[in-house]
């Protein structure tokens, strides 16, 4: 890490003072504002958010809806700029770079998880994950070793060849999940990853994240509604009108892998259990 970047962490005074031993920050923004011009009208959909993020940290971000939420992950994850206001991404200016480097930066630094898994239909796991090494040109051999990796690493070994048609909602979470890691980023942005799955299968989904952060030190933020998802995170950010309405730690964080081993798994095991009484 550049001595720059940890010495303009303390002139700049941007942090929030939660996270004093984690290093430079990964996301420093002070005073971004986004507006949104329809013409006639003019939507504030952020209006002043100042706020820091270090490297590990698993940030759940929550507030109602219309709050700003995903127009602060975008902005966060360069898929969109800043009307006004200041964002450094790992020590880098973004807010006032082209489209063209925007789109660079979030190829290598960032990866995206959606509620709704925005995976290729009629295309394997395995060439949804390849996707984003094509595009920033990685060759065959290692896209496929890459890419067979990150399905390991989200428990989808095997299921290489299968269509998003023949895997489960988790699945297909799981399959978004290694396509958002497979070109190493430093970020995981998710915006309302377990909005369309069920609770068990949501905490499946906060367990690989947990996973990541821990092993991996990935730095992950996630949109949620759900207060039972929100307390896998080591931080909560509240919005409110464009706002953050408060920032706050997480006390006592729930363990998925622990809530896990207290869930019912439905619809499986009825056979094992079944055999005796079955046969007699
Ligand atoms: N592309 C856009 N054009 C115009 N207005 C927009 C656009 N995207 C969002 N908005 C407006 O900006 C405000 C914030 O929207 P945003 O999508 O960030 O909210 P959110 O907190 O993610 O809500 P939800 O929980 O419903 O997803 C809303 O008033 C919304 O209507
Ligand atoms: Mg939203």
């Amino acid at each position: 890490m550049p001595e720059e970047m940890l010495e303009s962490k303390s002139e700049t005074g941007l942090e929030t003072g939660k996270s004093p031993a984690l290093g430079a920050p990964v996301i420093q923004v002070e005073s971004l504002h986004k507006t949104y011009d329809l013409g006639e009208v003019q939507v504030h959909a952020l209006r002043g958010v100042s706020l820091s993020v270090h490297p590990g940290e698993l940030v759940a971000v929550m507030g109602a809806s219309g709050s700003g939420k995903s127009t602060f992950m975008n902005l966060i994850g360069c898929l969109d700029r800043p009307t006004r206001g200041r964002y450094l991404l790992e020590g880098q200016d973004v807010a006032g770079l082209s489209k063209r480097e925007l789109a660079a930066i979030r190829n290598r630094r960032i990866g995206f998880v959606f509620q709704g898994f925005n995976l290729l239909a009629r295309t394997s796991a395995l060439e949804n994950v390849e996707l984003p090494l094509i595009y920033s040109g990685v060759p065959q051999q290692q896209r496929l070793q890459r890419a067979r990796a990150s399905l390991k690493l989200v428990g989808l070994e095997g299921r290489e060849e299968h269509h998003p048609s023949q895997l489960s909602g988790g699945q297909q979470q799981r399959v978004a999940i290694a396509r958002a890691l497979v070109n190493n980023p430093s970020i995981v942005l998710a915006d309302e990853p377990t909005g369309n799955l069920d609770s068990r299968t949501s905490v499946e989904i906060m367990e690989i994240f947990q996973r990541l952060n821990e092993e991996r030190n990935i730095t992950i933020l996630l949109v949620t509604h759900e207060p039972d998802v929100s307390r896998f995170a080591k931080r909560v950010i509240m919005f409110r009108d464009g706002k953050v309405r408060c920032d706050t730690e997480v006390e006592d964080r729930a363990v998925a892998g622990e809530v896990l081993a207290t869930m019912p798994v439905l619809g499986e095991d009825d056979d094992e259990d079944a055999p005796e009484e079955v046969k007699g």
